[in-house]
């Protein structure tokens, strides 16, 4: 199909509806190819919900009022002594959940990583200390490994973006999913959102024939399970509940029987796994409860005389911090999916290079944030769960994300490498090995998925003294 003078007019009249035909000013001068692509992002662009968004891009809510009200969320606390529900009853519960095919799993990895700066979608980056592992490659194989435990299929469904999915879906396929069927593996696309000068609203151009779109946040992921068709997907397969990873975790613990478990036996709609806070300012999202309903106050928006709050006891009052693992009810994705708000957008001021009136690049000059960027998140499904309930968990076993590049920064891949190793170290000391002080260690999640298997794995007498991968 040739993009001709109709197709022009069909998207000026539908930007100039919002004034924003502006990013059809080089139309003439571009290639056949050019004209198509620019075509099909106007398309995906709503210039009435961009106007709408911009108009309210201030319109901030009132997190000191909020934060004000917000308690501790109802928690499995770990070392409780008289839970509700027992650790072994959950667990079990959870491990009869993902032996009946029950449970789906669901990862996201459709971000650009522009922290860590790699050239790849991040899950390709290698993070195995001894093995050079990529982070899918760990991921799929913790998933692998858990499906052999249960003896049960897992479908994976993973999100991915215009900014990863070419790359994601030739990784995968030549490595053969990591040894997962690839019948049980889905990959579906997140939307995009467009970025607005900071200033006047305008869509920017990031090239005279494209716009400046980035992915629309992990939230995005609601409207992009129903739009590919994997939700209904999960619901002809039978899935109850989805475990929900991100890519940048490799100490995951890969669909958590206990977690699934207490969410059961809850009755939750939408669970969340919980850090204890060590400060005020640490950087996690902050699970709280808010008039009974849980939900998550980005630490960015917590204000600091809240997030310093501190019980009788000394403990901080605020003190659930998010890792961002979540299990979730199919049928609540499917009934929120249908309501007409969905999930709000949040507002991101950046910098951004743009082409100008005259066609030249234009570089932000300093620290200069001249964007607007919009986004949604995940977490903003909570408030809407009829029951949410949060588990706790040590970071040390389950939380290590790849957000940085190495330097001064934390979450960067020496620290999260460095924390594989101790863990590791940690297993095999238990199970009676002894590893020399300054020997990585790594254990492949296909030899064992945690201590216990660990233990039953290793023969001894065992002594570690050199880098050392166990597979
Ligand atoms: P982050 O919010 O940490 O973003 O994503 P990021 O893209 O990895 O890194 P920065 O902020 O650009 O440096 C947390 C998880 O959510 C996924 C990411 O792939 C990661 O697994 N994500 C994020 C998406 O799938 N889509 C998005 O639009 C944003």
């Amino acid at each position: 199909m040739m993009p001709n003078d109709a197709t022009y007019e069909r998207l000026h009249a539908r930007l100039a509806a919002a004034k924003q035909e502006h990013v059809l000013r080089f139309w003439h001068a571009l290639s056949t190819s050019e004209r198509m692509r620019l075509a099909a992002q106007v398309e995906q662009v709503d210039p009435a919900l961009v106007a709408q968004l911009y108009a309210k891009r201030d319109a901030a809510q009132d997190f000191r009022a909020l934060a004000a009200r917000a308690e501790g969320p109802p928690a499995f606390r770990l070392g409780d002594d008289r839970p509700v529900i027992s650790r072994e009853a959950a667990q079990r519960r959870g491990a009869e959940a993902l032996a009946a095919g029950k449970v789906g799993a669901i990862l996201v990895a459709g971000g650009q990583g522009s922290r860590l700066g790699f050239e790849h979608a991040k899950g390709m980056f290698p993070i195995g200390p001894v093995s050079g592992h990529s982070l899918f490659q760990i991921l799929f194989e913790k998933l692998l490994a858990t499906r052999r435990r249960y003896g049960a299929a897992i479908p994976l469904y993973v999100m991915t973006s215009d900014a990863t999915h070419d790359e994601t879906a030739a990784y995968l396929a030549e490595h053969d999913y990591f040894g997962l069927p690839a019948a049980d593996v889905r990959l579906f696309k997140q939307g995009n959102l467009p970025a607005v000068d900071a200033a006047t609203g305008q869509l920017l151009l990031e090239q005279r024939g494209s716009l400046a779109l980035s992915p629309d946040g992990h939230g995005g992921m609601l409207q992009a399970l129903v739009a590919s068709g994997s939700l209904a997907d999960m619901q002809a397969r039978g899935l109850a509940q989805l475990f929900y990873f991100q890519v940048d975790n490799p100490l995951v613990v890969m669909c958590d029987p206990t977690f699934i478990g207490y969410h059961l036996a809850s009755g939750s709609e939408m669970s969340t796994q919980v850090v204890a806070k060590t400060a005020p300012d640490d950087r996690v999202g902050n699970v709280v409860s808010i008039d009974g309903k849980v939900q998550i106050i980005e630490y960015s928006d917590l204000p600091s005389e809240c997030a310093a709050r501190r019980n009788a006891d000394g403990a901080l009052a605020l003190w659930a911090g998010s890792i961002a693992v979540h299990v979730f009810d199919t049928a609540f994705l499917a009934r929120v999916a249908g309501t007409p708000e969905g999930l709000p957008y949040h507002v991101a001021r950046k910098a951004a290079a743009y082409i100008d009136a005259e066609g030249n690049r234009v570089e932000p000059q300093g620290d200069e944030k001249n964007a607007i960027k919009f986004e949604r998140f995940i977490f903003d499904l909570l408030p809407a769960a009829r029951k949410s309930i949060v588990m706790e968990v040590d970071v040390a076993e389950a939380f290590a994300p790849v957000k940085n590049a190495d330097g001064p920064a934390k979450d960067s891949p020496t620290t999260v490498k460095r924390q594989m190793v101790a863990l590791h170290r940690r297993w095999l000391e238990a199970a009676g090995a002894s590893v020399a002080a300054d020997a990585d260690v790594e254990i492949r999640p296909t030899f064992a998925l945690d201590a216990e298997e660990a233990a039953r794995r290793v023969s001894l007498p065992l002594e570690v003294q050199t880098a050392t991968l166990f597979e």
